[in-house]
């Protein structure tokens, strides 16, 4: 009878344990501090506009055919189908109620406003590298788009996948504050990679994944199976691709490859993203990948 009380103890330990483990960890609140003035910062929507093609999140979020944020994309996993949800200004079925911390606790936390923990399907654990400024600068700009009315549709993801408990373990795994490429010799270089890595998400399609959904942080952009299904997704470290710089920064503008092809599948979305940035911004990344070691 002692040793069974033990062997219980123990186990409802580990259960405590991995409890907390996986616990929601929200945002720290200082990060949309400005410290000139301890307020919250005031974002400017029309830099968050930038932001916002930068990250993408129309690409996931915007309905066909509309400006509104109205979700509905499907996004085929292993572990079952998701859906963009609806992030549009309506207050009832979009996010219009939400205030600037708890979308960017959803955003850079992936954690919802009754601490839930959201599925890596939505990319916050890049987006954990945004900047406060960027932060509520794109949060303005959100609060600008129309407002939607159509509900976020269920998700069909099967047990235990449907605990989403279970994600903080994934996050203790594979969520990281650390950059990939640790050093960038030059301000063009470290602007590469906050586009990059903190905005552009550009690994969560070009990277592979292992067996968990974690990137391979080892094989950084070479190239993954599309997650779809059909094809795979082409490598973009300069040992495959062997474009230039101006090579990249031009197929980032105009969807124009070297030889004239014009880009195809998901990469047109992230095309009409980057054609919207700054000739700069453009050459950043594309001096970030030639670099890549
Ligand atoms: C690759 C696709 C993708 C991109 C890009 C993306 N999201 Fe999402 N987003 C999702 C998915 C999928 C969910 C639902 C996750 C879940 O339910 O666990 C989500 C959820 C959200 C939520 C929570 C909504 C709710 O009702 O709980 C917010 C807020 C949000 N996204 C904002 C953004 C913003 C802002 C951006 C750009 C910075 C962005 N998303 C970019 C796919 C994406
Ligand atoms: C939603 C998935 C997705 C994301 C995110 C994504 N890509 Fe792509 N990318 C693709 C696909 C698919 C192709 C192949 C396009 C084609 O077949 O024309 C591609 C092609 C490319 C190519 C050309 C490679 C070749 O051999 O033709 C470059 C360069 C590239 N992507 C850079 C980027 C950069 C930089 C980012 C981040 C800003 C990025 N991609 C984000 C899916 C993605």
């Amino acid at each position: 009878m002692g040793v069974g009380r033990w062997v219980s103890g123990l186990g409802l330990i580990g259960i405590a344990v991995a409890f907390y483990v996986t616990a929601p960890v929200s945002l720290d609140p200082e990060t949309l501090v400005d410290p000139a003035t301890d307020a919250l910062r005031i974002g400017d929507a029309e830099r968050g506009a930038t932001v916002f093609a930068a990250a993408g999140c129309g690409s996931c979020h915007a309905a066909e055919g509309t400006d509104a944020l109205a979700g509905g994309k499907a996004f085929v996993s292993d572990f079952g189908t998701f859906y963009a949800p609806n992030i549009s200004t309506d207050p009832q079925h979009g996010i219009g109620r939400w205030t600037v911390y708890e979308i960017a606790n959803a955003m850079m936390a992936g954690i919802s406003p009754d601490t839930a923990h959201y599925y890596p399907a939505f990319p916050y654990t890049t987006y954990s590298k945004m900047t406060g400024m960027d932060a509520v600068d794109l949060i303005a700009h959100l609060r600008t788009l129309p407002a939607d009315a159509t509900p976020s549709r269920d998700y069909d993801v099967g047990f235990p996948f449907n605990i989403r408990r279970l994600l903080g373990g994934w996050k203790v795994l594979f969520a990281s504050d650390d950059w990939v490429v640790a050093d960038v010799a030059t301000p063009e270089l470290e602007r590469g990679r906050y586009m990059v890595e903190a905005l552009g998400h550009c690994a969560e399609c070009h990277t592979p994944r292992n067996v968990l959904g974690g990137l391979e942080t080892d094989n950084w952009m070479r190239g993954a199976a599309n997650p779809s299904g059909d094809g795979r997704i082409p490598s973009i470290h300069p040992d495959d691709l062997g474009w230039s710089a101006q090579d990249i920064a031009i197929y980032l503008d105009s969807g124009f490859t070297p030889d004239f092809d014009t880009v195809g599948g998901e990469m047109v979305d992230v095309v009409d993203n980057t054609s919207q940035l700054t000739d700069d911004d453009r050459a950043a990344i594309a001096a970030y990948l030639v670099t890549l070691d």
